[in-house]
């Protein structure tokens, strides 16, 4: 792809960045921001990440700013919403005006972009999405997707739940749902596979509520649903921060988690401290969310680069991790899942 107008840009970033360390720009600096494109062949990217709620999310960020180095070949504009949409839109309108060579987006909800990606559409900005989707009127408004399949982790979730209870002889499953933030689709997967699993196993759910992917919210939240019902037996947490939280709420009130203890803990991500939970117990299952995209993202941006078509939409493959091995697979869509017996030796070789 053509470099744009790359006088124009340099003049544009460096005001940026005056304008971002003088404070008028009403956000933090931030490093990537500092740096000047000595090299006109740099590929100018720039990344609005949604937040930095989770362990997961910081090896998300790591994985991109990692990727996207000046020795690769790249300019990284590197903006951090803060889980607010607002954020997000006037990064992507500042990537814009600095008329960068490619968007990257990983959404803090789905619904919302229509009018600024048009926006970069009519700048001719290839913009990427990754992790979350986005739900848009019009599918040329973004070039490409890579994420996760939300929905499809739920069902795996569920489908493990429901063959542990029969193996355990569980007579109730009474759950506490701590979502994700309303309206992401890891948090809308999620959502739909237990819903649904609990409508066709007799499941009930008897608490549901937000915990916005964080652990102090997953503790707060699950601090009043503990209050609430005493029959919880089950805690199905959207990610592995809300999980912590979740343990703490548990232990803080005298019960107890774990295979033998009085509410077993679920969770997705997979990261090293959730997966360090599951091999204590205190988490008896966690289903992988890969975090690692910025290998993935540069793929797409070589391959546009060479002119070649990319997958609109491509989901990553990704594991399923327990603390035993009660339930040795799980069928989803007559496709079978391993899953994983968490060992000392398999978490020392993970990536994150
Ligand atoms: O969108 C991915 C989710 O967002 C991860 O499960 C969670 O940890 C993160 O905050």
């Amino acid at each position: 792809m053509k470099r744009k107008n790359k006088i124009f840009r340099k003049v544009i970033i460096v005001l940026a960045v005056l304008a971002l360390l003088t404070g008028c720009a009403g956000q933090e600096p931030e490093a990537e921001d500092t740096r000047t494109p000595t090299d006109d062949n740099l590929i100018v990217v720039g990344v609005s990440q949604e937040g930095s709620e989770s362990v997961w999310r910081t090896a998300n960020t790591r994985s991109v700013k990692e990727t996207l180095t000046k020795e690769n070949g790249y300019f990284l504009i590197f903006k951090n919403a803060r889980q607010k949409q607002e954020n997000q839109i006037k990064a992507i309108r500042s990537f814009i005006q600095q008329d960068v060579d490619y968007i990257v987006l990983a959404p803090v909800t789905e619904t919302g972009w229509d009018t600024v990606l048009k926006e970069a559409k009519d700048a001719d900005i290839p913009v990427i999405i990754v992790d979350r989707m986005i739900d848009v009127s019009d599918d040329s408004l973004y070039t490409a997707w890579v994420g996760s399949n939300f929905k499809m982790e739920g069902q795996k979730a569920c489908e493990w739940l429901n063959a542990y209870a029969e193996a355990k002889g569980m007579k109730e499953v009474n759950i506490a749902h701590i979502q994700g933030t309303i309206g992401a689709s890891a948090q809308i997967g999620r959502t739909e596979g237990l819903e649904e699993a609990a409508k066709e196993y007799g499941w009930n759910i008897v608490a549901q509520q937000t915990g916005e992917f964080t652990q102090a919210k997953g503790q707060e939240v699950m601090e009043s649903m503990l209050k609430q019902h005493d029959n919880i037996n089950v805690v199905y947490c959207e990610n592995d921060n809300e999980a912590f939280g979740a343990i703490d709420a548990i232990e803080a009130a005298g019960k107890t988690v774990g295979p033998d203890g009085d509410i077993l803990v679920m969770s997705f991500d997979t990261t090293n401290a959730g997966l360090t939970d599951t091999l204590s117990g205190k988490i008896i299952c966690d289903t992988e969310c890969n975090p690692l995209h910025g290998p993935r993202v540069e793929e797409i941006i070589k391959k546009l680069e060479d002119g070649k078509d990319v997958d609109k939409k491509a989901y990553v493959e990704e594991e399923m991790f327990a603390y035993d091995d009660t339930v040795k697979s799980v069928k989803v869509d007559d496709k079978d899942y391993d899953v994983t017996k968490i060992t000392q030796e398999i978490l020392d070789k993970r990536a994150y």
